[in-house]
């Protein structure tokens, strides 16, 4: 999908129509990481299906293409994945590009850290600037080694040891992809490794185990099993419907249906705030597919409040900010969000982005600690006519685009061409939202 680097997002008077895969909703983006690399361990031919389109997916695959893995492309979303039944990688002949994905990085340590490799590994602008310590601490203590920059961070390259020993590790930042990337490591390691997670993150690695019938109990891994292959169907991404709800939200007359939507508990915590926030969402067919929870929700048009996000919320809503702050934009009060450290560590840094873009668009916001102050406007119009950088940062573009569907004069966006690391027809659903609208 063709995206130009400068976005124009114009006001709407409806939104209307109904998202699900087929009309361009992109699969769970984490899933999707994390079914592909374990399905290339797996003894067996295994068929995944709703794989999200973004590049940054696309850079896993890649990679584990040139690790070895026979990778067959049945459709956009459908790929078989030929598993190695275990760790039998081969070594890249070139170094791997990982593009803007932390994702990538930080799984694929893990996934070499207990092979024989040498694999150096480079990423974007972007990429190369996000912190690695935190992963490659962890997979130091179980025997693998690493050359990094002096900033512990990409390029690095990456030395596997296939004689790790396991390890009792307390992970002292909330983060899913280094909790996934010791989980990874364990998986190919002899003995019981013990990974405690003091504040909870998404646990898709773990249900995705339990689903394919690899012997995880929580606080405890027992290594050394090899997974059976299943077929996996990921459901959609609740990070990208979120942008679709908060711009059904503060467009008027609006209303859309979102459907086969991920609602793990680590990840739709965004709508039941939202609905906190006075946002007119229906939550129907909660359902269970592969140990996932999957629902289909209604959003209309809302007048909406401020909302005080506590810290304790940060690892359910961590991608969820940028466009829970535009929500806040069009509130009536201050919100306040606290405890937004680890956005530093982002695409970009999204506390600094979303305090300097909100206020461009003449929205009052300022940082104080680690918390974010927003005084939403709300009934007043949001002006707009503001052009907002978004760098490689596909969150903040989005973010910024959805806040111009509902100002009063357009919002310019560059870097724009960053939705692709998630989302690559976001533009033409919205296209396609206010299409429908105007030939009813
Ligand atoms: C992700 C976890 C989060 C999130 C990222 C995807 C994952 O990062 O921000 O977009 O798939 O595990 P951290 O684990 O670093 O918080």
């Amino acid at each position: 999908m063709k995206t130009s680097n400068i976005l124009t997002s114009f006001r709407q008077s409806h939104l209307n129509g109904v998202i699900n895969a087929e009309s361009g909703l992109p699969g769970d983006k984490s899933i999707s990481h994390r079914a592909l690399v374990l399905a290339a361990t797996a003894k067996g031919v295994t068929q995944l299906t709703g794989l999200n389109v973004g590049e940054d997916v696309e850079h896993t695959e890649l990679a584990l293409k040139n690790l070895g893995v026979k990778i067959t492309q049945k459709t956009t979303t459908i790929r078989q994945i030929h598993g190695l039944g275990g760790w039998h990688f081969n070594q890249p002949v070139n170094p791997l590009y990982l593009g803007n994905s932390g994702t990538t990085a930080r799984l694929l340590c893990g996934l070499l850290a207990s092979t024989p490799l040498n694999v150096m590994m480079y990423g974007d602008s972007s990429l190369t600037q996000r912190p690695m310590r935190r992963v490659m601490t962890p997979l130091i203590e179980f025997g693998c080694q690493f050359d990094a920059t002096q900033e512990n961070t990409l390029p690095l390259t990456l030395k596997g040891s296939s004689n790790l020993h396991p390890i009792d590790y307390v992970i002292p930042v909330a983060s899913s992809q280094v909790k996934s990337a010791i989980i990874l490591a364990a998986m190919n390691t002899k003995g019981i490794s013990r990974i405690i997670e003091p504040i909870q993150t998404r646990d898709h690695t773990e249900r995705l185990l339990q689903y394919l019938d690899y012997p995880i109990r929580y606080q405890l891994l027992e290594s050394g099993h090899t997974q059976i292959d299943k077929d996996i169907v990921i459901p959609g991404d609740p990070s990208a419907a979120a942008y679709i709800a908060v711009a059904a939200m503060i467009c008027p007359y609006s209303k859309v249906r979102i459907e086969n939507i991920s609602w793990n508990p680590f990840r739709s915590r965004i709508f039941s705030i939202l609905q906190e926030m006075g946002g007119q969402i229906k939550v129907e067919n909660i359902r269970t597919e592969c140990f996932e929870e999957i629902a289909d929700i209604e959003v209309s048009s809302s007048i909406t409040k401020p909302c005080i996000i506590k810290s304790a919320d940060v690892p359910a809503l961590i991608d969820e900010y940028p466009i829970l702050a535009v929500a806040a934009a069009f509130a009536e009060g201050t919100s306040v969000f606290h405890g937004l450290r680890e956005l530093r560590y982002k695409e970009s840094d999204r506390l600094n982005a979303l305090y300097r873009n909100l206020n461009l668009c003449g929205i009052e916001a300022h940082i104080q600690d680690e918390s974010l102050i927003i005084k939403g406007i709300e009934p007043r119009p949001i002006f707009g006519g503001t052009t907002i950088n978004a760098g490689r940062d596909h969150r903040i573009a989005m973010a910024f685009y959805i806040m111009g569907l509902s100002a009063r004069n357009p919002v310019i966006i560059h870097g724009g061409d960053s939705v692709r690391s998630s989302f690559p027809n976001f533009v033409e659903m919205f296209n396609t939202l206010s299409y429908l609208r105007a030939a009813s």
